[in-house]
């Protein structure tokens, strides 16, 4: 786990930027590009409670906006505050097989537990763009 503890105190950093009012539930997000940079995010909740954003969504949303693509993700961090050791939600699973590779690794922490997992093992048997 040492490995990613770059990834994992700079999603716990984030994690303090975590917008949620609402569910009060609080979520960070840093996914490491393969030439060193780093991309944060936080849940952004919202009044109307659909419109949320999920942190690790926010997160590889801006790795993509910069011009970064799948390949070019050394690995991704989510960690969050609660008593749980939590999983991306259904959403952020299909958002993260279409722009994750399938071994990628992902980094889960809510300081008292951790793993490393992968989009294969969370989303097996996804729809893609292979399906269409
Ligand atoms: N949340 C995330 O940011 N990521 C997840 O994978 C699970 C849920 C956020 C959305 C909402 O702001 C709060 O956690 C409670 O659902």
């Amino acid at each position: 786990m040492e490995k990613y503890r770059d990834i994992l105190e700079r999603a716990f950093s984030a994690m303090d930027n975590a917008y949620a009012p609402y569910s009060n539930y609080h979520v960070g997000a840093c996914v490491k590009t393969k030439d060193g940079k780093y991309f944060i995010g936080a849940n952004v909740e919202n009044a109307s409670y659909g419109l949320t954003n999920c942190a690790e969504r926010n997160a590889i949303f801006q790795v993509y906006s910069q011009g970064y693509r799948k390949e070019d993700v050394e690995a991704i961090a989510i960690v969050s505050s609660g008593k749980t050791l939590a999983t991306p939600c259904g959403a952020c699973r299909q958002v993260l097989v279409e722009l994750l590779n399938r071994d990628t690794p992902i980094v889960l922490s809510n300081r008292e537990r951790e793993m490393v997992t992968n989009i294969e093992e969370l989303l097996p048997m996804s729809f893609t763009s292979d399906d269409l």
